[in-house]
């Protein structure tokens, strides 16, 4: 059986660290660090997500500041709302929870945040950034995936590392943060060609799909580290259950360690986004 990479304890591990610097950017600067998130419409996930960075960014001491938009809100009225929060010397981290409503640009919206304030790490320039090495504010998932990473694996270099997907939020920081920290990476999606040989290579696994229990134990090598980014739900004997892009039981008899879902990498990609937002103020002292 696996070693369990346990999230939810390594989040509060951070969530302290992040509270202490909370009150040492408040003694040094008379500042409270103060994240803004922004809602628009009423996705019921997308709901709970924001609520729980709400109360996790009060529960670390920061301000929190929550603005919830009706589903048919325009793309100015939307600009013009991130134009006041860039402008805002009381707010150091912007979100805007995604996906939007298919009439609003998801690009324009997040180049239009101030890259200093960008704590999902997703501007152009904070891509850029990653991309060539130079990372001020890191995607907050891969952020905290390689964190838990770290866990087992206190020198990744030379492993293989296999990202399965390829999206602007995880797969792509991911790969980057992995080859930076001196893996050989190879990234599958789901054009690629013999992606569960691909997958038995990895050394260190981490899907990012959107698919829920899609990887099973046949595409694990034994003793493979296992990151599981899915948040899927699925009706099992009746009862709507989160379950990850892993089918957790039988890839767990085969993984040397795996992170479980729910308790994996959702809590540290709060985590990491409250660790953002102290990051930010920082930045924004300079
Ligand atoms: N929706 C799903 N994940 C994320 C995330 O990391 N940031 C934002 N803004 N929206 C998301």
């Amino acid at each position: 059986m696996a070693q369990l990479i346990d999230g939810k304890l390594i989040s509060a591990q951070v969530l302290q660290e992040v509270a202490a610097e909370v009150e040492l950017i408040g003694a040094e600067h008379g500042i409270k660090p103060t994240l803004a998130v922004v809602l628009v419409g009423e996705d019921p996930a997308s709901q709970v997500y924001v609520s729980n960075k709400v109360k996790r960014a009060i529960e670390a001491g920061m301000g929190s500041i929550e603005h919830r938009l009706d589903a048919d809100t325009t793309q100015a009225a939307l600009n013009e709302l991130i134009d006041a929060l860039n402008n805002d010397p009381e707010v150091h981290g912007i979100l805007v929870q995604l996906p939007l409503p298919s009439h609003l640009d998801e690009d324009a919206v997040i180049s239009a945040i101030h890259p200093a304030k960008d704590v999902d790490g997703f501007h152009p320039l904070n891509v850029g950034a990653l991309a060539s090495g130079r990372p001020s504010l890191v995607p907050c998932t891969p952020q905290g995936c390689m964190i838990m990473l770290r866990q087992v694996h206190p020198d990744l270099s030379g492993k293989h590392a296999v990202v399965v997907g390829r999206s602007n939020i995880v797969g792509k920081p991911m790969a980057a943060l992995l080859l930076q920290a001196n893996c050989t990476v190879t990234i599958v999606h789901s054009r690629t060609q013999h992606i569960e040989s691909l997958c038995r290579q990895a050394d260190i696994l981490v899907a990012a799909i959107g698919r829920p229990e899609f990887i099973n134990a046949d595409w694990v090598k034994p003793g493979a580290t296992v990151i599981d980014v899915g948040i899927n739900a699925r009706d099992v004997d009746g009862k709507r259950k989160l379950v990850g892009d892993v089918a957790f039981e039988s890839v767990a008899q085969v993984a040397g360690a795996i992170t479980p879902v729910p308790g994996g990498v959702g809590p540290m990609t709060i985590a990491c986004l409250l660790l953002n937002t102290t990051r930010a103020a920082r930045l924004q002292l300079t």
